[in-house]
């Protein structure tokens, strides 16, 4: 099968906890429950393409342990390539540590373990797959020289290429925004890219002018229940958020991406793609977990707000 999306990226085990709220520093708090649910942006990203309509490769690393083959087999699931998932000798396969409370909001550690170890040469070894795809989705939970390389390539061959930042801790690399077609950041990765605070839409709007003078081709912004703002240099639009009772946003921002990829592959507008992505988004966050909230095709068709 020829693919159509590509995502270079992590795959995470999410060991999730529900809990009234989020623990404070030095404080053992008592939870509600517990599961271990597939998860990494890379990964989510991947299955909501290929749940939303795309054709699906991965390329990532894993362990080589039992999280490592119950990720590989949840991508297989969806008919996602997996020939590039490598599983890694001697390290732990990704984890994610996260706690999830009351209001639906999350905090997360992540620890990289087999993320870490996916190296700009096992990006080129599957450069088949690159070449293959029409758009390319990179997040920040793999090395910063695979990030690198694969923007680089995904510009030299002529894809759309997609960055979403995250997790951000600052600025990026100024030379990495000539390769980006779309940056997709959340209101915190805006202000850690930007170094202006994302507060309000009119934060954003100043925020996402900054990201396209540095050079990205277009910016959403993802801003939770205020919806989303498109900019490309031309025009703002803002994107309303849909009206949903959400129950866990983990995989939210994820879906979105994924969705959108999907859309575009697809021939869709780039506002379509965003319609479409959001309604996929906000299916997503009334269900729990990352992978299992996804929605399908036929969910986000028959969505009526
Ligand atoms: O974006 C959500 C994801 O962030 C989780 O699935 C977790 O693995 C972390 O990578």
């Amino acid at each position: 099968m020829d693919v159509n999306v590509v995502v270079v990226g992590s795959l995470n085990m999410d060991l999730v906890t529900r809990a009234e709220r989020l623990p404070r520093a030095g404080e053992t708090l008592a939870g509600e429950s517990f599961a271990t649910v597939a998860g990494g942006k890379g990964a989510n990203q991947a299955v909501a393409a290929a749940r939303l309509g795309a054709r699906v490769a991965m390329i990532g690393c894993v362990g080589a342990d039992a999280y490592g083959e119950q990720l590989r087999a949840a991508l297989e699931r969806e008919q996602i390539d997996c020939q590039a998932v490598t599983s890694v000798e001697g390290v732990a396969t990704g984890v994610a540590l996260i706690v999830v409370d009351a209001s639906s909001q999350n905090a997360i550690v992540v620890v990289a373990g087999g993320n870490g170890q996916l190296s700009p040469a096992a990006v080129a070894h599957f450069d088949g797959l690159l070449q293959q795809a029409e758009v390319i989705i990179c997040q920040l939970e793999v090395p910063q020289a695979t990030v690198e390389h694969t923007l680089a390539r995904g510009r030299a061959l002529g894809k759309t290429v997609i960055l979403n930042p995250a997790p951000a801790a600052g600025p990026l690399p100024a030379d990495w925004y000539a390769s980006i077609d779309y940056l997709i950041p959340n209101e915190s990765e805006a202000a850690a890219l930007s170094g202006l605070p994302v507060v309000s839409l009119e934060s954003a709007e100043a925020a996402a002018g900054r990201l396209l003078a540095l050079g990205a081709g277009k910016v959403i912004i993802t801003l939770g229940e205020q919806g989303a703002l498109f900019a490309d240099g031309q025009c703002f639009e803002h994107f309303a958020a849909l009206p949903v009772q959400a129950l866990d946003t983990t995989g939210a921002g994820d879906t979105f991406v994924g969705g959108f990829a999907a859309a575009l592959a697809q021939g869709k507008s780039e506002r379509e793609a965003i319609a479409f992505g959001q309604v996929a988004a906000a299916l997503s966050v009334t269900r729990a977990g990352a992978q299992p909230s996804i929605p399908g095709l036929n969910d986000v068709q028959g969505f009526r707000p």
